[in-house]
Order: structure tokens, then C-alpha cells, then sequence
């Protein structure tokens, strides 16, 4: 790799938004800089690495206010940094957010995965394309996988970079709003609708998870206090580290985030480490396409989030937190600084938290539109300021996880559940639900049904009640035809299928996964092949592309499903394709890394052997 720099030098805004972020430079931009860090990166060694990690939120801060990343800022922000110019071309690239050509500075993301998909965004692209050319930066509009807006599908995520930038959700959104954006500007994130509108059982009394969603000042941490709020952080104090984790160990939590791994154990094993220090993160990248349950928490509660982080850094022995936040969620972000200021200033964060002798804090690392991150290790080197590529493990987090340090990752409902555990203690949390899916479980109900949205209920709800709940299929005319479980890493299920139990384990019987939650409904009028054709695009474009069975795997699975749509009624071409696709399943399911390659696979082979989709080509 060449370690030096090019001439290019940044633009006055560009190295404004590094210095706004960084501090002022010590030095100046001169020749004697860049061979000087060609020196330190020479040497290597602990020092020159030591800032790397704020590299994600600096790039960020470029791409905010000029809208992509030139070859003048990658140098600079490799000054300011020590990182060679080549490697931070290297990380920008891998996150969709981020581009190292010259784009405008309004771009409207458009989505066109699957809850939008069953919602008209083929439409909406369609008219753009007319009006504007093929989607590309330079004609102002890219097609966007979801963007965590599944309820509202379809779409669109209109982005301006300034200073300071402004970001506004278009959903539902139309071809001609996409238009007029691109023209006059986005509306104010203001007028966007309350997240409270995602959950159509706001107010109902019984809600445990989504009970002040709606109801409190997501802004106002004497409100959160007046609804409950700090009364689980209270309890915690009294019990002590080793109480929390008994609660929890007791309530037989397990994680929400897909792994559904149990949360009590992961805090003990990461208390019990003598290493230190210890660190926690709350994995809120919601990627999964069809989830959007984390985001309705993280702006309708925030603080209910930073108050569960707060404990489980208590149990866990962790003295510093991060949220890695979506980078498409604009609202959550700006509730969240808020809610960790306020915290902060009001002896909730910091040192020495109401006086019990724990120190604790909290930062956000934004994410840059790459699903793998989501992946617990991938998160690791992400915040470290590498490319978002998951680790092999063992080692596991709870023994070297950031920054090679004791980790506890857990996803935001995980968290949140702490404090109802708390609340009503462990062994009656474990009361709600089924013995080996205890508690309320947040659903992500989309697509073709009446009343979208985020659903609570106990664990063991059958599909079809939770399909009822939702107002079941919004036109009398049609009828169901199928549901995918668990997003494009999940499985779909028959219409005839929804008597299964929504239990990790009620899943895992009917030989299909529950995943984060995910409940997309299509309906009669929904082309199936072509959602499966989206699902093979999601996963090629979304590999690392780190190990061969699924860098290549993904391309070769999207190649032979093109094939299969192309050729018709062909028999024999069919019968070839599918056995290879067979193969390649296997293999990527087999030999991949990590769970994007384990599961690229899976989507599409239960639509050929569950739902029969393509047998008429047989
Ligand atoms: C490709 C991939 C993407 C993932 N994305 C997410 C995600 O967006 N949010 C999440 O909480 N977990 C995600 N996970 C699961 C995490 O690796 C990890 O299991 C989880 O954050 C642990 O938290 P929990 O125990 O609270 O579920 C993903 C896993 C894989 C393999
Ligand atoms: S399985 Fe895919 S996403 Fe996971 S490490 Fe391998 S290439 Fe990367
Ligand atoms: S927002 Fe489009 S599929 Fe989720």
C-alpha cells in the first residue's frame, strides 16, 4: 500500500468540518505534515492508532456538510488522524452513505426493499426514472435498501448536506414529493409524524415495552421521571451488580436482536472477566430489512434506553457505552444527544451517578448504511475505524470484544426489558410469555396489511392473531398469500401456516425463525419472484465480501434466480439452476463466516420449498 499522500489538498468547508470535530489543527497543512505522519505510520505502534477510532464520526462530519469525501479531505482527515489516505479510502467505501466521487449535495434515498416493494416503491421508481434518468448520485435520487420505515412504506430519506445538515423522511412518499425535494429542499424533520403514529396500540394500559411511548416527552427527563423513569436504575443500586444479574438470569431474558442468546449470561461472563476495562454497546443499527422496532423505542423513550444501558454497565463491570445508531436515523440521533446531555448534566451520566460510586458514559457512533455492521464483531472494528468486517470468532465479545476488551453487545429492546425485569422482578417477568420465551416481545408487523406498525404482546401470540391484530389485509378482494419471518434472513411461511406460535422455540418447530421480529404480509397481488430477486440483491450488495463462500456465493445465488425468472417454462435449465442454487445455499450456509453468509440462503429456499414458488416452471 502507498503510504503517501497525493497533493490534493481539502476544500475550506471540508477542513472546517474536520477541525469543528477534531479541534483546531496544531500545525498546518504542509509538506513537512505529510512526511512527518509518513514517518509515525512508518514506525506504527499503539500512538499512531491511538485516534483512529474516531475516523467513522469524522468522515461523517465531512460528508455532512459537502455531501461526499474528495480526495483533499481524505488527506487531511489522514493527517489529523495518522491514518494513511488509502486506508480511509478503503473504510469510506464500504459504507453506502459514503461516496469518494462528487455527488450533489441533495439526495433523496429511495427504498425499494421488500416492505416497500409490497407498497408501490417499484411505482415511485419507476416515474422517477422518467423524469430523472436511471437512479445515480449525480441524478440527485438512489434506490436505498430499508431505510426502517417499513409501517409507513413506501419510503424515501431526502438528505442535504450543510452546516448543519438537514435530513428528512418522505413517508409514504410519492414520485412527485421525491420530485419537489429534489427541487425546493426538504421539509423540516419537525413536520415529520411522532413515532407514536408506528404503534396503533399507543395508550393501551397493559403495554409494558411500548407503554409510554406516546404518552411521555421523549425531550423532557423530568417527564420520563413523572412516567417511572430512574425507579429500575434505583432498584439496581439496592441489589447491587450481582442482584441485576440474578434478576435478569431469573427472567430468562433472551436477546432480540436475531441470536436470541441469553442476556443474563452474557453480563455475568462479562463481570466475571478481570481484564478491563469493560465496555458496553447497544447494537442500534436495525437493519434487518422490515425491522423498525428499535427505532420507535429510541424516539419515542430515549431515556428508558439510557437508563437500561446504565444498568446493564452496572452489572456487566462496563464503565464506558456506545450507541451504534443507524446512520439513516436522523430523529433518534437528535433525541438521543439531547437525552444524553440532559442525563449527563443531571448526574444520571458521568461520575459517580447519584452519588452510588459508578461512573458511567455514553457516546454514539453513527453507522454508514451497511447492514453488516449490525454484526456484533463487525460493529467492533467499525468503531475502532476499520471497515465494518465481522471477526472470526472465538474470541467472543465477553472476553475480547472492542478494543480487544471485555464487550456485552446487546440490542435496544434487549436493553429496554431490564427495566420492567426490574421493576417487577426476574421470576415474574419470566411469567409472561412461554417458559422458554419469557416477556413482551416487540413484533415489526408490515406490508399488505390494514393498520402497519409496531405490535406488543407475550410471547406465544400465533401468526394469524397477530395478523388480526394488525387489521388483517387491507383489501376485501385479496387474500393472503404468504409471511416472511424474521426479514431477509428469515423464512417465509404459508397462508395456511399461522397457527405457529410466535416463541423462538415455536418457530424453530415449524422449521422457520423468528428472528428480530420480523412479520412482512403479502398478499395475492405480491410477485413473489421478484421479492426473492430483491432478497438475492440485498444480500450480494450487502457481503462484506471478506469470505469466498458468501462474496461469491451471493452473486452466483442472484445470477441463477435472474436465470430461473428469464427462462420461462424450460424444465431442464430449471432443474440445472435450482440444483446449483442448492449447492451454492449449502455452501454459504456451511462455510460463511458469519451469520449474513449462514442465512443468505435461506429467504429463498423456503420460498421454493414452502411456498412453491417458481413449481410452475417445473
Ligand atoms: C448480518 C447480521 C446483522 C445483524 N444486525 C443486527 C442489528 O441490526 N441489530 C441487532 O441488534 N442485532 C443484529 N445482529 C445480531 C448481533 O450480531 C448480535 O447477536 C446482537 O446484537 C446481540 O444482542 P442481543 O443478545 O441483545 O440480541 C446481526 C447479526 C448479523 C449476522
Ligand atoms: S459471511 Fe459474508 S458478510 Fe459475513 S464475513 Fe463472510 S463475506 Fe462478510
Ligand atoms: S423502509 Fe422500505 S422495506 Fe423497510
Amino acid at each position: 500500500m502507498d503510504l503517501k499522500f497525493t497533493d490534493d489538498e481539502p476544500s475550506a468547508a471540508e477542513r472546517a468540518a474536520v477541525d469543528d470535530f477534531l479541534g483546531p489543527a496544531t500545525s498546518g497543512w504542509s509538506g513537512g505534515d505529510r512526511t512527518a505522519t509518513d514517518l509515525r505510520w512508518a514506525q506504527g505502534g499503539h500512538e499512531v492508532r491511538a485516534e483512529r477510532h474516531l475516523l467513522l464520526e469524522v468522515v461523517h462530519a465531512v460528508n455532512d456538510r459537502v455531501g461526499w469525501i474528495s480526495p483533499g479531505a481524505l488527506n487531511y482527515i489522514g493527517i489529523r488522524l495518522g491514518v494513511p489516505p488509502a486506508d480511509i479510502y478503503s473504510v469510506v467505501t464500504f459504507y453506502s452513505l459514503f461516496s469518494t466521487k462528487p455527488r450533489p449535495s441533495r439526495v433523496v434515498h429511495v427504498c425499494t426493499d421488500i416492505a416497500c416493494e409490497a407498497r408501490g416503491s417499484r411505482d415511485v421508481c419507476r416515474d422517477l426514472e422518467q423524469e430523472y434518468g436511471p437512479a445515480g448520485a449525480a441524478q440527485g435520487w438512489l434506490q436505498s435498501p430499508c431505510l426502517g420505515l417499513c409501517e409507513r412504506a413506501p419510503a424515501a430519506l431526502a438528505i442535504e448536506a450543510g452546516n448543519p445538515p438537514t435530513e428528512q423522511v418522505l413517508a409514504p412518499v410519492t414520485a412527485a414529493e421525491v420530485s419537489s425535494t429534489l427541487r425546493s429542499g426538504a421539509p423540516d424533520l419537525d413536520t415529520e409524524p411522532p413515532s407514536v403514529m408506528a404503534v396503533p396500540q399507543a395508550g393501551d394500559e397493559d403495554l409494558v415495552q411500548l407503554r409510554r411511548v406516546g404518552r411521555v416527552d421523549p425531550e423532557s427527563l423530568d417527564d420520563y421521571r413523572a412516567h417511572g423513569g430512574y425507579e429500575a436504575l434505583r432498584t439496581a443500586f439496592a441489589l447491587g451488580p450481582a442482584g441485576v444479574n440474578r434478576e435478569v438470569v431469573d427472567s430468562k431474558l433472551l436477546g432480540r436482536g436475531g441470536a436470541a442468546f441469553p442476556t443474563g449470561r452474557k453480563w455475568q461472563s462479562t463481570a466475571a472477566q478481570l481484564e478491563k476495562p469493560h465496555y458496553l454497546i447497544c447494537n442500534a443499527d436495525e437493519s434487518e430489512p422490515g425491522t423498525f422496532k428499535d427505532r420507535v423505542i429510541l424516539e419515542g423513550d430515549p431515556y428508558a434506553l439510557i437508563e437500561s444501558m446504565t444498568i446493564a454497565a452496572y452489572a456487566s463491570g462496563a464503565t464506558h457505552g456506545y450507541i451504534y445508531l443507524r446512520g439513516e436515523y436522523p430523529r433518534a440521533r437528535r433525541l438521543l444527544v439531547n437525552g444524553l446531555e440532559e442525563a449527563r448534566r443531571r448526574g444520571y451520566l458521568g461520575e459517580n451517578i447519584l452519588g452510588h460510586g459508578f461512573s458511567f458514559d455514553i457516546e454514539i457512533r453513527r453507522g454508514a448504511g451497511a447492514y453488516i455492521c449490525g454484526e456484533e464483531t463487525a460493529i467492533f472494528n467499525s468503531i475502532e475505524g476499520y471497515r465494518g468486517e465481522p471477526r472470526s470468532k472465538p474470541p467472543f465479545p465477553v472476553e475480547k470484544g472492542l478494543f480487544a476488551k471485555p464487550t456485552v453487545v446487546n440490542n435496544v429492546e434487549t436493553l429496554v426489558n431490564v427495566l420492567p425485569i426490574l421493576t417487577m422482578g426476574g421470576p415474574a417477568y419470566a411469567k409472561i410469555g412461554t417458559e422458554q420465551s419469557t416477556g413482551p416481545k416487540l413484533f415489526c408487523v408490515s406490508g399488505n396489511v390494514a393498520s402497519p406498525g409496531i405490535y406488543e404482546a407475550p410471547f406465544g401470540i400465533t401468526l394469524g392473531e397477530l395478523i388480526e391484530m394488525a387489521g388483517g389485509l387491507p383489501r376485501g378482494q385479496s387474500s393472503l398469500r404468504a409471511v416472511l419471518l424474521g426479514g431477509a434472513a428469515g423464512g417465509f411461511v404459508r397462508a395456511n401456516e399461522i397457527d405457529i406460535p410466535l416463541t423462538f422455540e415455536g418457530t424453530r418447530q415449524a422449521d422457520t425463525t423468528l428472528g428480530s421480529g420480523v412479520v412482512l404480509v403479502f398478499d395475492d397481488t405480491v410477485d413473489v419472484p421478484r421479492i426473492l430477486l430483491r432478497i438475492a440483491s440485498f444480500f450480494r450488495d450487502e457481503s462484506c465480501g471478506q469470505c469466498v463462500p458468501c462474496r461469491v456465493g451471493t452473486v452466483r445465488q442472484e445470477e441463477a434466480l435472474h436465470r430461473i425468472t428469464a427462462n420461462g417454462n424450460d424444465p431442464e435449465a430449471y432443474a440445472a439452476n435450482l440444483e446449483l442454487l442448492r449447492d451454492v445455499g449449502q455452501v454459504m450456509e456451511d462455510a460463511s463466516i458469519c451469520g449474513l453468509g449462514q442465512t443468505a440462503w435461506g429467504a429463498i429456499e423456503s420460498a421454493i420449498d414452502r411456498l412453491g414458488t417458481f413449481s410452475e416452471t417445473k
